[in-house]
């Protein structure tokens, strides 16, 4: 039927169905039963309400508990739906059925956050933004929890609490708020190098966008992509606005935090709601198996980006946002974007970082939607169907049939079977791994902490590079302890003599000595070539 040729309004009409408008319609309870309850029930005009007044119990008991947690990090966000299109057939590279065919759609619902800020802080504050995207793809959701900054702080989930701990407000008197300038933070970006590189991404124009339609989207971690044979590359999966990059200044996005918390929310229902469709080209750099050792860093270390000018940018679709949704509860504060939502044709790779997250977003979820059947929430099923032997828990709303719940059984044969990765199933990649320690550390190749953020910076203009320094002279300046400011700067050395110096000079610590000479890194020093593009794909 059309659900095949046309995936996008498979998933609006599966929406439809939970969908409800109240025009036209008489007031009921949440049974059924038809009521006026402008008043509620007493003995007596003057006198007390009546416990029996089942109208006022049921509304105040609902309304009692309409908040749920908000996430623990990027609670602050906008959510819209859109689709995407494949450019082309990809199948030797993916057995991704969403990349299979050229001008396949595939639904989509996209949120943008920022991370640190509460559900209703402002918009314009200086943090990463995170930009997560669900594929509703016919083999399942794709959850791509990207982020609009392509390195990470840290390169190991077991030290996330620790960084959104220095960066979400103190514990003891919880400030600062969002936009304000965290001392904490800095303490600890101060005390890990490793996050020098992010940071400096975080105090450059990217932590301040003018609009959502104008930020880039990373997924961050090197993936896998997995063909019908079983054939493996690594991959980076980014996804650049059709619109360029743009960027407050620090000035107005301060000035507007004061005036409109909505702003970044705002221009993106405007602009959907009046047909101009934000548009960005999804999709990957690539990495043959055979080259992983070529680097003199690690890919599998989130601190570090693959640069462009070495393994260049492969558009294979586009996304394209057109719907705002018509509920923001039930879609976008519902909605439970999980790194784990994989489909056929995508695997994970041992980058820690990622191999953490695939623990923690379901952890979480569950903490926030207090069921274990969050999955059959509207916004979070699947456009096909779903079959499997899970049962029962809070908030059951499937009626299962049948006596048989388990694998294997010989009682009854409707209940569904196994599917091996020959047959459509999820490809396993069987990557080697022997000879080794349990051990807890990480590799020669994760401790190299400056030259991507020597490779940043230099990257900058001028005017971007002054930009930067004003971010950094905002935040750092504004620690009331000493000692941090002189760490930060002392982290800042290593990556430019002069920018150190320059945000030395304005936060009252003494200009800091050339520690080497600046080598000016426009490279990170691989020992491979510029990649050509794949042109088998
Ligand atoms: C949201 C944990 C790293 C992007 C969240 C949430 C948690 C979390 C608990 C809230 C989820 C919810 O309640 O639905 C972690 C941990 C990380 C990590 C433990 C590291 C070990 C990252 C990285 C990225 C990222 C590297 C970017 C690539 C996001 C985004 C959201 C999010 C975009 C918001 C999703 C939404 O819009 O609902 N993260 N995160 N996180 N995280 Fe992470």
């Amino acid at each position: 039927g059309y659900k095949d040729s046309d995936p996008v309004a498979a998933k609006q009409d599966q929406l439809n169905q939970f969908t409800i408008s109240d025009e036209g319609t008489q007031e009921t309870t949440q049974f059924g039963a038809k009521i006026n309850n402008s008043d509620s029930l007493k003995a007596g005009l003057d006198g007390p309400t009546l416990m029996e007044d089942f109208m006022m119990r049921e509304k105040i008991m609902h309304f009692d508990h309409e908040r749920i947690p908000e996430r623990v990090v990027h609670a602050r966000g906008v959510g819209v739906h859109g689709y995407f299109e494949s450019y082309g057939d990809y199948s030797n590279i993916t057995a991704a059925n969403f990349l299979g065919s050229k001008g396949k759609k595939t639904p989509m619902f996209v949120r943008f956050s920022t991370v640190l800020g509460s559900r209703g802080s402002p918009d314009t504050v200086r943090d990463v933004r995170g930009f997560a995207l669900r594929f509703y793809t016919d083999e399942g959701l794709f959850d791509l929890v990207g982020n609009a900054i392509a390195p990470f702080f840290v390169h190991d989930a077991i030290k996330f609490p620790d960084l959104i701990h220095a960066a979400k407000p103190q514990p003891d008197t919880e400030t600062p708020q969002a936009g304000t300038a965290h001392e904490t933070a800095y303490d600890f970006f101060a005390e890990f190098p490793e996050t020098t590189h992010t940071v400096l991404w975080a105090l450059s124009g990217r932590g301040i966008p003018r609009s959502f339609r104008q930020v880039e989207g990373f997924g961050v971690h090197t993936f896998r992509l997995l063909n019908n044979k079983g054939e493996s590359h690594y991959c980076k999966f980014l996804w650049k606005p059709k619109a360029g990059l743009s960027n407050l200044l620090w000035d107005e996005a301060q000035k507007i935090a004061g005036k409109n918390i909505d702003f970044h929310r705002d221009d993106l229902y405007t602009a959907i709601n009046k047909g101009d469709y934000p548009e960005w080209e999804w999709g990957v750099q690539i990495i043959p198996e055979s080259d992983v050792n070529k680097f003199d860093f690690s890919i599998l270390d989130p601190t570090k980006i693959i640069p462009e000018s070495i393994v260049p940018f492969q558009p294979l679709g586009k996304i394209v946002l057109n719907r705002n949704p018509d509920n923001f509860f039930a879609e976008t504060e519902q909605i439970t974007f999980h790194p784990g939502h994989i489909v056929r044709g995508v695997g994970f790779t041992n980058d820690p970082l990622l191999q953490g997250r695939l623990f923690s977003y379901l952890d979480t979820q569950l903490n926030r939607m207090n069921s274990a059947n969050y999955m059959q929430l509207p916004i979070n099923r699947p456009i096909n169907a779903v079959h499997n032997n899970q049962r029962d828990g809070y908030m059951q709303s499937q009626i299962h049939k049948g006596k048989v719940a388990y694998f294997p059984n010989g009682l009854q044969s409707n209940t569904p079977s196994m599917v091996d990765a020959d047959e459509g199933g999820y490809i396993e990649y069987p990557e080697r791994i022997r000879n080794v320690t349990k051990i807890r550390g990480r590799s020669s190749k994760f401790f190299d902490f400056y030259s991507q953020a020597q490779l940043f910076y230099n990257s900058l203009t001028k005017h971007e590079q002054q930009q930067l320094i004003n971010g950094a002279r905002f935040e750092i300046g504004k620690s009331k302890s000493l000692d941090v400011r002189k760490r930060m700067i002392k982290s800042l050395n290593h990556v430019d003599n002069d920018l150190a110096r320059r945000v030395a000079y304005s936060v009252g610590v003494e200009l800091p000595e050339k520690l080497y000479e600046n080598k000016n890194k426009t490279s990170v020093g691989l020992s491979i070539e510029k990649y050509p593009k794949a042109d088998n794909i």
